[in-house]
């Protein structure tokens, strides 16, 4: 079984497929942490050293050893006020102000299958064939009554760990929680790089790899979102780490708001990696008989390089992250009206594109911003989801009977989360966003954030998105967010510090509820592309607008970034037109095309009435292939074969899991002078076999393509684009 407990040495070990995972009870009741690594047997507590620091750090008053010292043991749960000097996970306050607790072992729980958590999205479990177990450990600390409920769950085949944390008062008195962080990793030595996947709006979770030195490094978001900034995902491995090779840990929080990852090098050069809530503009206070769950962290290990890591986690957000019918489903491919013709359309301008969609064989059409209330613009409407009729011509129901008649789906835009001051929204509940009582907000694109943790907002939103959805005909939804959350400041809240947190159950709590009335509903997640792009939100959503960056050569890299912690599953990938309306570039259709198809969850969003007949056929070809290479994209082996910001060839490769088919991709972004051949060479073929080419028929042996590589674009020239498929012949 995954989970045992040794307890005559009160070692707790957690086993996957290929890692170990081991913690230890000690002598005083401290749990500390020992190990996470390639997969191991027995007791590893001799991996602990204890010397005497010259008495320079703190040892707890029942100890009275100086070689011992929380200073420098290596923690599962590190809490401020151990002498732990280091960042701690948490941090607590008790009634009169007085900072810190002592957290000691209490007991623990194994228990079958993997642990939820009630209003805040989790990695599931699918039954049985999972082999789930979750392990609790309560520590406490008696002054307080503080209980820390800490959660594991294992899903042995995938080589996940997830973690999660419940902190209870249980005394008598009000706890005030000033940092609650999920999870923290402790190394007693090595040389490390941490990479964090940063960026900015319309440039998002590209890659930077650093050195840990001395210090902290941290990213994190007071947005009130994940953020387009950094994304919620670190990883931390050998300075040598590559694709294929190294030691490589991961942390991926399941939450969408704001969150701190850290990673410190401490005074005797051993590393901590942490992760969870944002502490600056949190501050919980927990009156008796109260608790906080800080959400989960997806962890996972590998001794294979980076791709391991990224295989790990993709098949973890695919299936038992992502919920609902779409999860394994072809997504339908999408003509999206926002940049085909931004507010400026009518009811029968998006039936006449939906003809067009129809005629290139595309499955859906979405009505993007602009539907509904006086929305012709950016600086009104939203509030009001009741539909512009004179706008569409009739009602949103009449304009997807239109569109369903031309043989397409139909989709619409939303943005609930929001509302604009000129709006009757909020004309008639100015108090329900949220704003500081006595100074004017601040406004993002126009808008002020609604206070979602009070229930008569969120009910108020699901009965206005009901009375849409209710008419039936709108087979998606792309829900967007577009600002982030300065004016903290709730009316009904008894304490600001517990506002954003609270929002964030109260738009999860909404999210659920609309999934559950609408369980066939596909909803793509959006916030100014992928400002939330987070596995908080594929609980909800299975896919999310990647960015607003559309240009196919940003797309690249953006795409390559987002795929260390996600699926393509999980990308939205549309062809745009060109130049680009964010970079001015000129790209060919045929690389765009190449880089939304291997992308992700596949579209177009171009005014489609402007193309000339030769582009009309390369779009319709684009949809055919894409329906043959779907699959691939959506649930194969995804390998990064170069790393787009340097190569002079972008390119990437799909597998399916039995190594059946292949698919390379690649598109030229540099040439140079009378340039050199471009190889590309795949990777994760099955070694012996042979694979044949689809396009030409000619037969390849796995071993020399993995090795030597296959020529492609001779001479090169700017913005070729290749899609090879390979089937396994033997
Ligand atoms: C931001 C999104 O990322 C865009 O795709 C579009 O939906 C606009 N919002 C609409 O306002």
């Amino acid at each position: 079984m995954p989970l045992s407990y040794d307890a005559p040495a009160r070692l707790l070990t957690i086993s996957t497929d290929n890692s170990t995972y081991q913690m230890k009870v000690d002598e005083y009741g401290y749990l500390l942490h020992l190990y996470y690594g390639a997969r191991a047997e027995g007791d590893l507590s001799y991996l602990l050293t204890y010397c005497d620091r010259s008495g320079m750090c703190g040892c707890p008053h029942d100890v009275a050893d100086r070689t011992y010292s929380l200073d420098v043991l290596p923690q599962e749960f590190p809490f401020q006020g151990s002498g732990d000097m280091r960042s701690p996970l948490l941090i607590v306050r008790d009634a009169e102000g007085t900072f810190g607790c002592d957290l000691r072992y209490k007991c623990h729980e194994i228990r079958p299958g993997k642990y939820g958590l009630p209003g805040l999205p989790a990695a599931y479990d699918e039954g049985a064939d999972d082999d789930a177990q979750t392990l609790s450990v309560t520590l406490t600390d008696e002054r307080l009554g503080l209980e820390v409920e800490l959660l594991y769950g294992v899903l042995p085949k995938l080589d996940v760990i997830t973690r999660a944390a419940i902190v209870r008062n249980n005394g008598e008195a009000r706890v005030t929680v000033e940092k609650a962080q999920t999870a923290c990793l402790d190394f007693v030595t090595g040389d490390f790089d941490v990479i964090t996947f940063d960026g900015r709006h319309a440039m998002e979770r590209r890659p930077t790899r650093r050195q840990l030195k001395n210090g902290a490094l941290s990213v994190g978001s007071r947005r009130g979102m994940s953020s387009n900034q950094y994304n919620p995902v670190m990883i931390l491995c050998d300075r040598e780490a590559t694709e294929t090779a190294g030691r490589c840990w991961s942390m991926s929080f399941v939450y969408s708001g704001g969150f701190l990852a850290e990673a410190e090098r401490d005074q005797y050069e051993q590393a901590r990696m942490q992760m969870g809530l944002d502490s600056d503009l949190f501050s919980y206070p927990l009156e008796p008989g109260e608790k906080i769950v800080a959400p989960e962290v997806i962890m996972t290990y590998s001794d294979a390089g980076l791709e391991k890591i990224s295989h790990n986690l993709h098949r973890c957000i695919r299936r038992n992250v992502c919920r609902g019918p779409w999860r394994d489903a072809p997504r339908p491919i999408l003509i999206n009206s926002w940049e085909a013709c931004y507010f400026d359309f009518t009811g029968d301008k998006l039936v006449e594109l939906a003809k067009k969609a129809a005629e290139l064989g595309l499955d859906m059409l979405v009505m993007d911003d602009g539907w509904f209330g006086a929305r012709n613009d950016d600086h009104r409407g939203l509030g009001d989801w009741q539909p512009n009729m004179a706008k569409l011509g009739g009602t949103v129901a009449d304009l997807a009977r239109r569109v369903n008649e031309v043989g397409l789906g139909f989709g619409i835009w939303v943005e609930p989360e929001m509302v604009n001051e000129d709006s009757d929204l909020f004309r008639a509940h100015p108090d329900w966003a949220l704003t500081v009582p006595g100074r004017e907000p601040v406004l993002g694109r126009d808008q002020l954030v609604l206070d979602l943790s009070r229930p008569e907002v969120r009910d108020n939103l699901f009965e206005q998105l009901c009375a849409v959805l209710d008419q039936g005909g709108i087979d998606y939804v792309k829900w967007d967010y577009n600002r982030s959350i300065v004016d903290v400041y709730s009316r009904t809240a008894s304490d600001q510090g517990k506002v954003l947190y609270d929002y964030m159950l109260g738009l999860y709590d909404l999210l659920e509820r609309v999934r559950s009335r609408y369980p066939e509903l596909l909803i793509e997640g959006c916030s100014a592309g992928g400002g939330r792009f987070d596995a908080g939100m594929l609980y909800y959503t299975p896919q999310i607008w990647t960015s607003d960056n559309t240009d196919a050569r940003n797309r690249l890299e953006i795409q390559y970034g987002t795929s260390f912690g996600y699926p393509c599953s999980a990308m939205g990938a549309h062809v745009s037109a060109c130049p680009n309306e964010i970079t001015g570039r000129t790209i060919p259709l045929g690389a765009r095309g190449t880089v939304a198809m291997g992308g992700g969850a596949f579209g177009y969003e171009l005014d489609l009435m402007e193309l000339n007949d030769r582009a009309c056929e390369l779009i319709k070809s684009q949809v055919n292939t894409y329906r043959t290479i779907e699959h691939l994209v959506r649930e194969g082996l995804f390998y990064r074969l170069t790393d787009p910001k340097d190569a002079t060839l972008a390119a990437w490769e799909f597998v399916s899991e039995d190594g059946a088919e292949a698919l390379v991709c690649a598109v030229v972004t540099r040439v140079d002078g009378y340039g050199l051949a471009n190889y590309v060479v795949p990777r994760g073929l099955t070694p012996g076999a042979s694979y044949r080419m689809v396009s030409n028929g000619r037969v390849y042996s796995a071993d020399a393509l993995m090795d030597m590589g296959l020529p492609v674009s001779v001479p090169a020239t700017p913005y070729e684009s290749f899609m090879y498929r390979f089937e396994r012949v033997g």
